[in-house]
């Protein structure tokens, strides 16, 4: 068997450790819930407006109120410049970022209206999806939208035959066998510790795939602690 070539970080971060962190909520004053999660040097701000009343009124269910995520990221995120405006890719990570929410968001009190959800991502390197999804997290709690429990988000995957979390650009675009590094982000809810949301993207096997979750889930304990530090300490922003 082929000898692994990746048994040491280019950054020198250890395979299960987590880029260092930053988290602070109420960030947006005019808005009713905001926060900014960053990783290395990825950065997500999510801003929180509502629950307002939903238009137009055929939309409406009667039943609950509806969560709608908006993620985008902003032209000069990344080195070539993105074109501004919704993409597939941008819609695509509105919509399981709102899946992965809606698991723990309930609006069951709010009948008939919107909660509205704003991801905008500054700084892209990687891992912007689960930069988002904590960014909204703790977004949601700090609007007083009505929660079961957190949630919290991580990118774990391989690079050649090395099992690492929170991959930077540089790793998520590593190549060893003609085949690319393999990224999997994760959302875990924070007590009943659930899978609300997952995507893989690459090959893995299934122990390896078990063990990665195992990587995802306690690095998912040390994001929690970051939100609600964050959250604690909210009045200190605003
Ligand atoms: O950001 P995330 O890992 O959730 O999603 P991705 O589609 O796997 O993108 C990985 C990274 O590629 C992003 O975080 C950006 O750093 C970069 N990217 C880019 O340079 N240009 C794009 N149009 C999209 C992504």
């Amino acid at each position: 068997m082929a000898e692994n070539i990746y048994t040491k970080r280019y950054s020198e971060r250890a395979m299960d450790e987590v880029r260092p962190m930053i988290a602070k909520v109420g960030v947006v004053p005019s808005a009713d819930g905001s926060a900014i999660f960053e990783t290395g040097k990825t950065k997500a701000i999510a801003v929180v407006r509502g629950p307002r009343t939903l238009h137009p009124q055929h939309m409406q269910n009667a039943q609950t109120g509806i969560l709608r995520v908006n993620y985008g990221m902003m032209p000069f995120s990344v080195e070539d410049r993105i074109r501004p405006g919704p993409n597939r890719r941008s819609e695509e990570i509105s919509k399981v970022t709102e899946w992965a929410l809606s698991s723990v968001v309930d609006l069951s009190g709010f009948p008939n209206t919107v909660v509205d959800v704003f991801i905008q991502i500054p700084q892209a390197d990687a891992g912007t999806r689960v930069a988002g999804i904590n960014a909204a997290a703790m977004a949601l709690a700090h609007a007083g939208i009505p929660m079961k429990e957190m949630v919290s988000a991580i990118g774990v995957g391989k690079i050649d035959k090395s099992l690492v979390v929170d991959l930077d650009k540089y790793e998520d675009s590593l190549f060893h066998d003609g085949e690319g590094s393999t990224d999997i982000p994760v959302v875990v809810t924070s007590r009943t510790k659930e899978i609300a949301l997952l995507q893989l993207d690459g090959k893995i096997s299934i122990p390896e795939f078990k063990e990665t979750i195992e990587m995802a889930k306690k690095s998912c304990e040390k994001i929690l602690e970051v939100q609600m530090n964050a959250l604690k300490e909210v009045g200190k922003n605003e």
